[in-house]
């Protein structure tokens, strides 16, 4: 197996509950520079309250995660916004600026987030991102005119317009078509491989895994209940990971 840089995220023994409904009891989890780990769990397991409490959405009860090696939950606001430019967060439904251009949406978050730039480096960034998820010819279109395969492509492009260190993709493909879903998981594959990133990716989505997936981690009953790569869990016998392979090929 390649070998992969320092952690960038460390998270253990997270725990994590809403009132009687114990989420998280004690997962587990690293992720180091440069890879790309698929977190596998039915619906409602935590996934997604995973990712919230390791940008820092939700508190989490106790463990820890340390993110670029610092813990989490002692971070102070302006410390948070500081690390969270460092992400790239795409949500599952895109959550594009419907009164903006797309152009204007990339332009955003280097508003906020991004260093002092001229308006030709900031018009070239645009282009050039644009131009690796293949959308150059959409830049000046609303979100209402692209397809959902279109807009998960610029909320990419948005992300990536920050040039993040870690991004972190809830269900990047569900909803698209098995052709755009492929396209989506080998532009994340490409993305890893241009800006050496690492990312937790949440999906269902088996092929989408086996495409991006240095790693997978299946989260059960609040644990991280297996860990390996694609080939070492499909092979394992064990029928409750197993059930995430059964309809694939
Ligand atoms: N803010 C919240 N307040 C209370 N309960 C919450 C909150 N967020 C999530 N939960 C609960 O935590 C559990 C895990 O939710 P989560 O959204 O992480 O599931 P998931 O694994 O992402 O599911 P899916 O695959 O359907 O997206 C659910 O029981 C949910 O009701
Ligand atoms: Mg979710």
């Amino acid at each position: 197996m390649r070998a992969y840089g320092e952690p960038i995220i460390e998270i253990t023994h997270l725990q994590k509950s809403f009132g009687d409904n114990a989420v998280l009891t004690d997962f587990n989890l690293t992720v180091r520079q440069g890879e790309n780990v698929v977190v596998l769990g039915k619906s409602g397991c935590g996934k997604s309250v995973l990712i919230k409490c390791i940008v820092g959405l939700i508190k989490y009860d106790a463990g820890s995660i340390k993110l670029f090696g610092k813990e989490v939950s002692s971070l102070k606001q302006h410390e948070l916004d500081t690390m969270r430019a460092r992400i790239g967060f795409v949500f599952q439904s895109s959550a594009l600026y419907d009164s903006m251009t797309v152009r204007e949406n990339l332009e955003f978050p280097l508003r906020r987030h991004g260093k002092k730039k001229s308006k030709e480096e900031v018009q070239q960034l645009i282009e050039e991102t644009l131009e690796h998820v293949g959308l150059a010819h959409a830049i000046h279109l609303m979100p209402a005119e692209l397809s959902g395969g279109m807009r998960k492509r610029i909320g990419l492009a948005r992300s990536l317009v920050l040039k993040p260190e870690l991004m972190l993709y809830d269900e990047p493909t569900t909803g698209l078509d098995p052709i755009t879903a492929e396209e989506i998981s080998k532009l994340m594959l490409a993305m890893q491989q241009m800006y050496n990133t690492s990312s937790i990716i949440i999906s269902h989505d088996m092929h989408c895994a086996e495409l991006t997936a240095n790693r997978l981690v299946v989260m059960m009953d609040g644990i991280d209940y297996a860990q390996g790569t694609f080939e070492e869990l499909q092979q394992l016998n064990d029928p409750k990971v197993h059930a995430f392979f059964l309809n694939h090929k």
